[in-house]
Formats: structure tokens, C-alpha cells, sequence
């Protein structure tokens, strides 16, 4: 699909935005005290996801314009050429398939994308069959490593989205985990970070998942050198005759798209697992990439996260537009980005085991969305990419909700919980037994509500305040938030709730005209690292090359660098 995109300041629709957002005067308290109907209206389900719109700064006119824009951009269109596996990822001329990772085997024909020609649903399960086996072998105990002790530790070497949401599921999951089995991961190209994650464990009984899309990023081949030398350090100290290669095979795997160069790093490539092109990093949590998930909750439970992706990949792909949640949360997005002016977006769980969620969405939203041009080349004509971010509550009430509360900026906030919590523990205050997932819910609900209908200056007055304090105690309310809940955080939720942040973000791109699925804004700086390198080490010829404050940077560097 490489037509132009429609400019979305060309449309009706758009216009009509700018001639809403004139008047626009948000007022939640006024909305829901004369709309009896607003909650049941802009409340909406998807899967297990019961999502409420109502404290959003959102009126019926600006609802209908929004749902207008998406149809006169194409928004549906894009999605559809999205599913059928078109290459609308046009700078890269890839398809963009990662909902067929979490097709069902037996997807029926007009659901089976096909990749020039070849069945990529069976490839798919050919792959997942491999990895389960894999991690049923690692599991059980009957994958040793070389000296025939079993694996007590997988460590996960990769970076961006061959880290973040394996690292994010794993946190989320950890009731779902086998005991006795940890999983670690080494990203940076820190060497503290392989310094310490390695720290303590056994070479014997640790094995070592090599994960790299490209196989090529910096980070993680360093990385996996730097393993590979401590294991065969430690394999040796005990073991002087050890065979490297048989090492190297029972403590290695890796899982990348370029298997090529999986076997010149010397990874046999029968322990290596395979993914496509037409898989994004940032999307790729439910492909190979997720092979230490695997192991650590094992395969019935990593289906049931394929299959919670998969239920929100309908919904988005079958819901009408008026009842379709990840199409009306982009629309909203584009509504307080283009119309309100909002720059950032938080992502606030209150449910601890997400607390890796707002990084892991930092990489699909902003990597996918943070674009100056176009899919065709030409300059965007509106702002695009919020910058997203959060904490779990309620750390961040403590923290920086100080802003979102009195602050002079827009943050819409979308605030996740669950029904049911992972640890149900109990309490007791003043004699009374308290459940703490309940105080947890109250300060959930009790924000939302602060946010959204404030406290005025007569109720501060009302409660005996001071004049002169009145002000500084105020709440103008109307800080828009959007509250997500799910029965529990399932393997089957975190899918979907993965799934309605990419199809959001999938929406918001398509408005703007943009394609979501590449990333060269990454790419400059890997060149300069390059480049910068050999003056860091104190060649003069690279030195002379470089802008005038990286030398002093560099001399300060050498000045102050113990050898
Ligand atoms: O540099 C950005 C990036 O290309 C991400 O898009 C990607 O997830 C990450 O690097 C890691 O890439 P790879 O999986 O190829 O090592």
C-alpha cells in the first residue's frame, strides 16, 4: 500500500475539530451531572478489557468528527492491507504481519496471510513447536548443560524489543513462573550490566539465549561475547580438557531472522529459532523473541498469551468504528495531541507486576510514532508521537502526580488495574481486617475522580480553609484519564492488553499519515558511535574529525580515566 496518505488537515472531519476545539470548555462535573447516560456511553469492552472513556475530555461532537476523520484518513483500509500481510511498511517494503504470530494453526484460508507466496501461519507454528519443545526440554530438567547439570538460570542477551517485552512479560507473569528457574537479561552495552546479572550464577548450570533480530546490534553481540568468555572461563577452572563447541552447544541458543550469521557466532544452528522480516522488534514479543518467557511459564500458558493477542486482534479488526476500543483510544490520542495540545501520555498501572509496562510501551509508541515525514516522504502536517511514560500506583501519586493534579500541563493519564490480585494479602488496621488489594482500588478509583471533577474553591473554604491558602489547594478538575480493568492479570489479559497499545498505536500512524513500523531515527547515532570510537581510544586522525566539544568531552575522559 504505497498510494499517498491522505493529509488529515485536508478533511472535513479535521476542520471541523478546529471548529469544535474554539469552544471546546471541558467541564466533567456539568457532563456527567446533565448526561445521566455518559458512563453507560463510553464505557466499552474488549476481550476481557472493560474500558471507560466517560472521564475523558470528550464530547458527542468531537466523538462523531473524530470517527469521521479515521474514515475519511482510511484508517480501516490500512488496517485491512495490514492483515492481509500488504507491505505497508513502505521504507523497509515489508509486510507488517505480527498479529499472524498469534494466529490459531487451523486459522481458517481468508485469515492466513500469505509472504510471497508461502504460508507464514504454518511457518509460524513450526517455529512455536520448536520452542516449546525447547523450553519443555529446559523445564524438565532433560536439557543439561555440557557437564550434565541441569539449567537453574536462562539469561536473555538482546535489546530494545529483543528485551524490553520479554523483560516486561516475565515481571508481569511472575506467578506463572516455574520455581526453581530464573530468567535474567543483559541489554546494555554497560558493562556493568553483564558484570552484575552474571554475578553469582554457575556456568554449569546456566544457559544463555542469544536474541538479535538483525544479529547484528553492538550491544548484544558484546554481550554475547562477554557470556561466552565467562562460561568457557568457568566451564575450564573446573574442567582444563573442556570441548569449547560442546560447550558452546548445550549452554548457547539463539533466536534471530539472519540464522547466517547465528551460525558465524558459532550457534549451532539446530538451537537456533527463527523469525521473519516482516516481524517489527518492537513488536515481536509473541515470536521466537519470546523464547524466554517460554521457558520460564512454560508453553499452555504462553498459548493462552498468543490467544489473548488474538482476541483483541479481531476486535480491531471486525468491531465497527463506533465500539472499536484501539481505534477510539488513537482517536482520542490524536484529539488531546493535535487539538488540546497535550505532549505526554502516562501510563499509570496499579498492579506492581506491571511495572515494566510503561517502558515497554516507550518502545512501541514512540519508536513506531516519533516521525517528521510521512510513508511518502512528505513533512507531517500535524504534531505526531506523544511522548509516553508512567510508574505504578501508587508510587507515583508520591511522586510526580503532583503535576498531573495542579500542573499548568495537559497529561492524560490511562490508569490499568485488575479484579483480582496476584498476592491476595490482608491486613489489619485498628482491629479491623483490611484486604489490600482493596486500598490499592481506592486510590485508583479516588484518583481518577480527583482528577476529573477537582475540588473548587468553596468546597476548600467549606472545609475551614485559611484565605490565603484557598488557592494553593484548589483542583480545577478536567484532567483527562481513561480507566482500563481486566478480571486479572492472565497471561490471556497482558496479551491483550499488549495488543490494544499496538492497535492504538497502529491507528494513531495511519491518521497521520505515517509508517509506524520503521525506525531510522536510531540509526545516526549507531553510525557516530562508530566513528567516535577509535578518537575515544585516542586516535588523532578520528579525533580531528569530530564537532569541536566532543574533544574536550574525550580529553576530559582521558584525563580522568584510570588504567
Ligand atoms: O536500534 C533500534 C532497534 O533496531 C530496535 O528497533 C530493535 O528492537 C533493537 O534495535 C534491537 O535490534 P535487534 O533485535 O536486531 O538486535
Amino acid at each position: 500500500m504505497t498510494d499517498a496518505p491522505v493529509d488529515p488537515t485536508s478533511t472535513a472531519a479535521w476542520s471541523r475539530l478546529t471548529a469544535l476545539v474554539v469552544d471546546f470548555e471541558p467541564d466533567l462535573r456539568r457532563w456527567f451531572d446533565e448526561d445521566a447516560g455518559r458512563v453507560e456511553r463510553l464505557t466499552y469492552t474488549a476481550g476481557d478489557l472493560y474500558v471507560d472513556l466517560s472521564k475523558a475530555l470528550l464530547d458527542e461532537p468531537v466523538l462523531a468528527a473524530l470517527l469521521d476523520l479515521a474514515d475519511e484518513v482510511g484508517v480501516t483500509g490500512r488496517r485491512d492491507a495490514m492483515f492481509r500481510g500488504e507491505h505497508i511498511n513502505v521504507t523497509e517494503d515489508r509486510a507488517v504481519l505480527h498479529t499472524a504470530l498469534r494466529l490459531p494453526a487451523d486459522a481458517a484460508p481468508g485469515e492466513r496471510p500469505s509472504v510471497d507466496g508461502q504460508d507464514v501461519v504454518a511457518d509460524v507454528h513450526d517455529v512455536l513447536r520448536r520452542v516449546y519443545d525447547f523450553a519443555d526440554r529446559v523445564r524438565s530438567g532433560a536439557w543439561t548443560g555440557v557437564t550434565g547439570t541441569r539449567i537453574r538460570t536462562v539469561v536473555n542477551i538482546g535489546i530494545g524489543g529483543s528485551d524490553l517485552g520479554p523483560v516486561m512479560a516475565f515481571e508481569a507473569l511472575a506467578p506463572y513462573r516455574q520455581v526453581g528457574l530464573e530468567c535474567r537479561f543483559i541489554s546494555n552495552i554497560d558493562p556493568t550490566d553483564a558484570a552484575t546479572t552474571l554475578a553469582g550464577l554457575d556456568p554449569a548450570s546456566t544457559l544463555f539465549i542469544v536474541s538479535s533480530k538483525t544479529f547484528g546490534t553492538l550491544e548484544t553481540l558484546t554481550n554475547a561475547r562477554l557470556c561466552k568468555a565467562w562460561l568457557l572461563d568457568g566451564l575450564r577452572s573446573s574442567d582444563p580438557a573442556l570441548d569449547e563447541r560442546s560447550a558452546v552447544a548445550k549452554h548457547f541458543v539463539a533466536v534471530s531472522t539472519a540464522l547466517d550469521k547465528v551460525a558465524d557466532f558459532g550457534i549451532d544452528p539446530d538451537n537456533a529459532f527463527g523469525f521473519w522480516d516482516w516481524v517489527g522488534g518492537r513488536y515481536s514479543l509473541d515470536s521466537a523473541i519470546g523464547t524466554s518467557l517460554v521457558v520460564a511459564i512454560g508453553p499452555e500458558r504462553f498459548s493462552e498469551l498468543l490467544a489473548g493477542f488474538h482476541e483483541i486482534d479481531e476486535h480491531f479488526r471486525t468491531t465497527e468504528p463506533a465500539r472499536n476500543v484501539p481505534l477510539l483510544m488513537g482517536l482520542l490520542n490524536i484529539w488531546y495531541t493535535d487539538f488540546l495540545g497535550a505532549e505526554t501520555h502516562a501510563v499509570l498501572p496499579y498492579a506492581q507486576l506491571l511495572h515494566r509496562f510503561p517502558a515497554y510501551l516507550q518502545q512501541l509508541t514512540m519508536e513506531s510514532n516519533g516521525k517528521s515525514v510521512r510513508w511518502d516522504g512528505s513533512p507531517v502536517t500535524t504534531d505526531t508521537g506523544e511522548i509516553f511514560w508512567g510508574e505504578p500506583g501508587t508510587n507515583g501519586q508520591h511522586a510526580f502526580y503532583q503535576l498531573i493534579h495542579q500542573g499548568t500541563r495537559l497529561v492524560p493519564a490511562d490508569f490499568i488495574a485488575v479484579a483480582n490480585p496476584a498476592y491476595p494479602l490482608r491486613d489489619t488496621q485498628d482491629g479491623q481486617d483490611v484486604d489490600v488489594h482493596e486500598l490499592l482500588l481506592a486510590n485508583f478509583l479516588a484518583q481518577t475522580r480527583a482528577l476529573a471533577f477537582g475540588k473548587t474553591a468553596d468546597e476548600v473554604r467549606a472545609e475551614g480553609t485559611e484565605e490565603a491558602v484557598v488557592p494553593a489547594r484548589v483542583f480545577t478538575g478536567n484532567r483527562p484519564t481513561t480507566s482500563i480493568l481486566a478480571p486479572e492479570l492472565s497471561p490471556s489479559v497482558l496479551g491483550q492488553l499488549v495488543a490494544l497499545y499496538e492497535h492504538i498505536t497502529f491507528t494513531q500512524g495511519a491518521v497521520w499519515g505515517i509508517d509506524s513500523f520503521d525506525q531510522w531515527g536510531v540509526e545516526l547515532g549507531k553510525q557516530l558511535a562508530q566513528q567516535v570510537g577509535p578518537a575515544l581510544s585516542g586516535d588523532a586522525e578520528a579525533l580531528a574529525e569530530q564537532d569541536p566539544s566532543t574533544p574536550a568531552l574525550i580529553a576530559y575522559y582521558q584525563e580522568h580515566r584510570r588504567r
